[in-house]
């Protein structure tokens, strides 16, 4: 029997993964540390209790050493994710441990067959837009400046003309935050480890993953659990900046889908693969599907505040991936229809958004434009 390793496998997307392979005839071992605040200190309810649990961390090489025995298969899902500016914990929790792996698969020549990462759609930053003049551009992040004057859109860094968002493909990977850098490290270092010292590797780069077991007190889960929170809760949507940024947001089946894929294909081994919705919607439309889930109005308040280090559109291209086989199935109706359902009847579910909103307000990561200054003051 084929024997897997799941880290992070508590958690939202890790659990779903641990639950397919269940359900393939692997027998799975999880590492987790119950990381707060995505955890509470106890296993969630939802872990299966066929997958081996051991409690530890992806840092510690005894932890790492005695969750990796007898390991056919890796899939490294945990991670850490936050606006906080504890930039060191990102790099030694997403990048350091990955290079950590390799490093015990090589020293102990480890049977591996196949290593799965989680990266990210972070890996971008901006990604890929579109100047009438200059061809495809990537630009940098946004200045303070330009935000505090409320003009959110990107110019062209070469000639200051308009930018269409483009589909960002897998080829340039420009990272601004330290979320993104250590992404695109542990990216790089499956991927070139990995075909290095012959270890079979897939980089996964998710967009914004959807459904439930999405942890309520996750600050960097995104636009789709706020708006269920503040709707659900009969307030009015915050949306930031102007509404319109594009995104796209792909199910957790389907995300669990393409996770598994590389067991099958191994045409796959040595790449990185974008997994995406296949559809960009803005953030307004967004509140208005989930004001639909849940037969209400929504009238979202634009109120001019914004994040600091936020991507004005990202949408990733996930032509590489179809052709190899996998396509998403879910429709975006019915991925906010079913994570408003497993959302609203969740104990957490009130005040969840208020306290996340709190939060970023309290780390500095919330600001306010000028357009919204004048909208308070009338
Ligand atoms: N959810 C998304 O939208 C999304 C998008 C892009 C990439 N990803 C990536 O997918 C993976 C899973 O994300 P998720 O949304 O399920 O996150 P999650 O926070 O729900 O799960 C991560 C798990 O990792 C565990 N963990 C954190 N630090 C650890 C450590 N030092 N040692 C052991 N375990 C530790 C946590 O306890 C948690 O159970 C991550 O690698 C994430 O970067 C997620």
């Amino acid at each position: 029997m084929k024997r897997a390793l799941v880290t992070g496998g508590a958690g939202f997307v890790g659990s779903h993964v641990v639950d397919a392979l269940l359900g393939r005839g692997i027998q799975v071992r999880i590492l987790d540390l119950l990381t707060p605040p995505v955890h509470d200190g106890k296993l969630p309810d939802y872990v299966s209790t066929d997958a081996e649990f051991i409690r530890g961390d992806v840092r510690d090489p005894a932890c790492m050493r005695s969750a990796l025995r007898d390991a056919h298969y890796v899939f490294h899902m945990a991670a850490y994710q936050d606006y906080l500016p504890d930039f060191s914990t990102f790099f030694t929790t997403n990048a350091a441990s990955t290079a950590l792996l390799y490093e015990l698969i090589v020293a102990e020549r480890r049977d591996v067959e196949l290593v799965v990462v989680a990266s990210s759609q972070a890996v971008y930053g901006e990604g890929r837009y579109r100047c009438g003049r200059d061809g495809d551009v990537y630009p940098g992040p946004r200045s303070e400046e330009q935000l505090e004057r409320a003009e959110w859109d990107h110019q062209c860094p070469e000639c200051d003309g308009t930018l269409e968002p483009g589909w960002t493909g897998e080829s340039v990977m420009a990272p601004h935050n330290s979320y993104g850098l250590s992404k695109r490290d542990q990216d790089e270092i499956a991927v070139k480890l990995g075909a290095r010292y012959r270890i079979p590797s897939v980089a996964l780069r998710y967009s914004i993953v959807q459904g439930p077991r999405q942890s309520f007190r996750n600050a960097y889960s995104g636009a789709l659990r706020n708006f269920t929170v503040q709707l659900g809760s009969g307030v009015q949507p915050l949306v930031y900046e102007d509404g319109a940024q594009l995104r796209d947001y792909v199910g957790v089946r389907d995300v669990v889908r393409a996770t598994l894929l590389p067991l099958d294909r191994p045409a796959m081994q040595g790449s990185s693969f974008n997994v995406g919705g296949d559809r960009s919607v803005s953030v307004l439309e967004l509140a208005g599907l989930v004001g639909r889930a849940l037969g209400r109005a929504s009238e979202p308040r634009v109120s001019g505040h914004y994040r600091v280090g936020d991507t004005r559109h990202i949408r990733s291209d996930v032509s590489r991936l179809k052709s190899h086989g996998w396509a998403p199935q879910e429709t975006l109706e019915d991925v906010v229809r079913g994570y408003v359902e497993w959302a609203t009847s969740h104990p957490e579910f009130h005040n969840a958004a208020a306290a996340a909103h709190d939060r970023m307000k309290q780390l500095g990561v919330l600001r306010e434009s000028a357009s919204a200054v004048s909208t308070a003051r009338g």
